[in-house]
């Protein structure tokens, strides 16, 4: 039966359901912007619900609205599995707001009844292609914190992951605490970038009221959280977990490995 990925533009989504495909697996995409195979899915609309019939199981994003009418929806149309993309240290309790509204969108997902799984992902490493306009135009990375350190994830890792979980048994109700193998500074991850695009890429230390007017967009509350992890993680190694090589048997991607992967995003 079919599996419902959705989130259809996010980076994530998109190697799931490409792993998904590869493994020969049935595949619906759902996305807020329904466009070539993308079915219309937007989680904060029910009258798109209708996406989630025939489904089996859901690779699902937190909607910061709530998942209650989502979950409510697919346990009526009789899904079996929800593999949710949650947050490292979620909690409905937490002053984070990052952690509240996975940990939020978590326990949604526990009282819904559903068999669910739980990723808990620390940082993409696709963060970094907010870098790629200024490495392709020649320009140094601009950073509040160069020397922050950071154990991002690979999506494909994260993907596979995901795919273990939809696919095999032996996943229900289990929360998995994923990063990459390695903490390393902004300041390393963009020298890795240079190796693989074969030319420098320096760091800048960028002024913080600056950073704050470049992410006006954001929630405030979003954006100091952010501006806090980055200062506590600076000179301090970001934990990493052996989780990914636990669930799929292959060691996680390490940076270099994604920043020759991602070369043509920057070169
Ligand atoms: N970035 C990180 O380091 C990090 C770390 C841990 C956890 N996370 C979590 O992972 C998720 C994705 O993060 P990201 O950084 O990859 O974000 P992103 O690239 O901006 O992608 C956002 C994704 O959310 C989907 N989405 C948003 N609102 C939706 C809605 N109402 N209905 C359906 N889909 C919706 C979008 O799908 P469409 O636009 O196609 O509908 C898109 O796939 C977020 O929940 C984030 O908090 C991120």
């Amino acid at each position: 039966m079919t599996i419902l990925v959705t989130g259809a533009r996010g980076g994530i989504s998109r190697a799931v359901a490409g792993q998904l495909l590869e493994a020969g697996h049935e595949v619906r995409v759902g996305g807020r912007v329904p466009e070539g195979d993308v079915v219309e899915l937007d989680l904060a609309r029910p009258e798109t619900f209708g996406a989630v019939q025939g489904i089996r199981a859901v690779f699902l994003y937190a909607e910061l609205g709530g998942l209650k009418p989502f979950l409510d929806a697919a346990r009526e149309a009789g899904v079996e599995q929800v593999v949710l993309l949650s947050a490292r240290g979620a909690d409905p309790a937490a002053a984070d707001a990052i952690m509240r509204v996975h940990g939020e969108a978590e326990a949604a997902v526990r009282e819904s009844g559903i068999p669910w799984t739980f990723l808990r992902p620390g940082g993409f490493a696709t963060n970094r292609l907010w870098w790629a306009a200024d490495v392709r135009a020649g320009r140094a990375v601009r950073e509040p914190f160069p020397d922050s350190q950071s154990a991002l994830i690979h999506e494909a890792d994260l993907a596979a992951v995901a795919r273990h979980a939809l696919t095999e048994p032996g996943h229900a109700n289990a929360a998995y605490a994923l990063t990459g193998p390695e903490s390393l500074t902004a300041r390393r991850q963009a020298e890795l970038i240079g190796e693989a695009i074969g030319r420098p890429v320096s760091v800048e230390r960028q002024d913080l009221a600056e950073y704050r007017r470049e992410l006006a967009h954001l929630p405030a509350e979003l954006l100091e959280t952010r501006i806090r992890r980055l200062a506590a993680l600076t000179g301090k190694p970001d934990p990493t977990t052996a989780t990914v090589e636990e669930v799929t048997g292959t060691p996680a991607r390490g940076f270099a490995e994604w920043a020759a992967d991602h070369a043509a995003d920057f070169g």
